[in-house]
């Protein structure tokens, strides 16, 4: 439809290599929307004429799932199909002030900013998900790791409150993406605005956008917008991964911590016995795709020169991909966590098994006053002397505690009766620091992340409403004309 200036139609194989006609049925919607708002401001501005407006719109509201066509891109697409609906006397002045460039930027914008609302819902779902196996599991007692070997004893809510905090910062940073994401680039043409009087202001308003992306050579030339929410959306991917990583390793019949429900493991074709937790591994492989497509959006745009230019087409992929993997993973990952089945008494074994209590032996001598480094060495005496005869240090005696001192000023009767008085339930009752895994410090969390959560649904349902109070005008709008 565009080729005037070139000689003849383009080649099969051509076609099929610049079209983005396939990726372009994610935004075939919001490109028809667009072209509505840009129609009624047209005919509002005095460009053109209600009774084109008219047709254009009853063209662009009967389109349906297009067949085949030799259009490059879903622009072309509506375009062609308008024009052969309204006649090209109508028709064919939809364009009037529009650029496919600033309405491909707009189209992702819009579909952005519902993925973004879609991915926090998911989030949220997840997140609350999380606080409410915690609320039952604030006396499950669990090794925490670091270096994976077990390093303090712990709570099992504690760690799932943890990845609570991570995914409320990602809801946190996609609606900061959102707000720069929520801008119209529309009537940016090309790249340098154009001469016709339209207003810019009101196809914004009309679409719900917050605003304008003002410079009509960033309008168009940015992508931005695009890799910060791959990049936001990929964080995010990194925390499910990590939680997906922890639960692979403890639902091994070696940590036994805990068993996914049935319905969400996966049998082997061969190995009758097997249970394998392939949606998590998943989650782990799906995170290495996300991370690939953020790549790709931004060496599409790190090498290009200042203007659209066609390489901005791939970009779209990879924001799709984003999406699918993002919402996709959040989808199972909420039902998988609600089913999941924990083994307490494993877990507890774990944790007293080992000596975690070190840290708090050593934190209780430093209240009876004695420096930290040596507090520490005593302690590390005593757990070497627990593991070498194969003892818990609560089982240790006088002579034991006499050789864990040599060295220092310190009483070995004070040491034993501390050592032999200190157990992982003792010690999560005196741990007190705020955030910890202190016993009384899960009650806290539990409420305040509970509270968190409902407060961010609140702000995303007034966001998800603000778009939908618009576009729901919009449609009044076009239908009255
Ligand atoms: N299909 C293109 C894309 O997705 C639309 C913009 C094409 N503009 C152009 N001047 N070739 O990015």
């Amino acid at each position: 439809m565009y080729r005037s200036r070139l000689g003849g139609g383009i080649g099969d194989a051509a076609l099929r290599y610049v079209s983005s006609v396939d990726d372009d049925a994610e935004i075939m919607a919001y490109d028809i929307i667009g072209s509505q708002a840009h129609v009624l401001m047209l005919n509002r501005c005095g460009i053109i004429k209600k009774s084109d407006a008219k047709k254009i719109l009853a063209a662009l509201r009967g389109i349906k799932s297009p067949g085949r066509s030799g259009a490059e891109d879903v622009h072309e697409l509506v375009e062609s199909l308008v024009i052969k609906k309204a006649g090209m006397e109508s028709g064919g002045r939809m364009h009037t002030a529009r650029s496919r460039n600033d309405q491909v930027a707009l189209d992702m914008r819009m579909k952005v900013r519902d993925d973004i609302n879609t991915v926090c819902g998911r989030i949220l779902d997840v997140a609350e998900a999380l606080v409410s196996v915690a609320g039952g599991h604030q006396k499950t007692v669990m090794p925490l790791y670091t270096h994976m070997q077990q390093a303090q004893a712990g709570l099992f809510s504690h760690y799932l409150l943890s990845h609570v905090d991570a995914l409320l910062r990602d809801v946190e940073r996609l609606a900061g993406t959102y707000g720069r994401v929520n801008q119209s680039p529309l009537g940016a043409g090309p790249v340098g605005g154009t001469g016709i009087p339209i207003n810019r202001k009101m196809v914004a308003q009309l679409l719900g956008f917050d605003g304008l992306v003002e410079n009509s050579i960033d309008a168009t030339s940015a992508r931005d917008f695009a890799a910060e929410y791959v990049s936001m959306t990929s964080i995010m991917m990194t925390n499910l991964s990590r939680i997906a990583e922890d639960l692979v390793v403890w639902s091994t019949a070696e940590f036994g911590f805990v068993e996914l429900a049935d319905e969400f493991a996966s049998p082997s074709s061969i190995m009758p016995q097997k249970k394998n937790p392939d949606i998590l591994e998943l989650t782990r492989g799906k995170t290495a795709r996300i991370l690939g497509d953020l790549v790709a959006v931004l060496a599409a745009s790190k090498g290009l020169a200042t203007g659209y230019g066609r390489d901005l087409q791939q970009a779209k992929q990879a924001v799709w991909s984003a999406s699918r993997i993002s919402a996709g993973a959040l989808e199972v990952l909420r039902p998988l966590l609600l089913t999941i089945k924990v083994d307490e008494k494993r877990m507890r074994a774990a944790a007293e098994s080992s000596n975690l209590v070190a840290l708090d032996i050593s934190d209780r001598l430093v209240g009876e006053g004695i420096p930290f480094r040596v507090t520490h060495q005593i302690a590390g005496a005593l757990a070497r002397i627990a593991h070498e005869s194969k003892r818990p240090v609560s089982g240790l005696g006088l002579a034991d505690a006499k050789k864990a001192v040599r060295g220092t000023k310190v009483d070995a009767q004070l040491v034993l009766d501390v050592s032999s008085t200190a157990t992982v339930s003792s010690s999560l009752k005196e741990r007190k620091s705020a955030g910890s895994s202190g016993y009384a410090e899960q009650k806290r969390m539990i409420a305040g992340r509970a509270k968190k959560i409902h407060d961010y649904r609140t702000e995303l349902a007034s966001r998800e409403n603000r778009i939908k109070a618009a576009l729901e005008d919009l449609q009044r709008q076009a239908g009255r004309i």
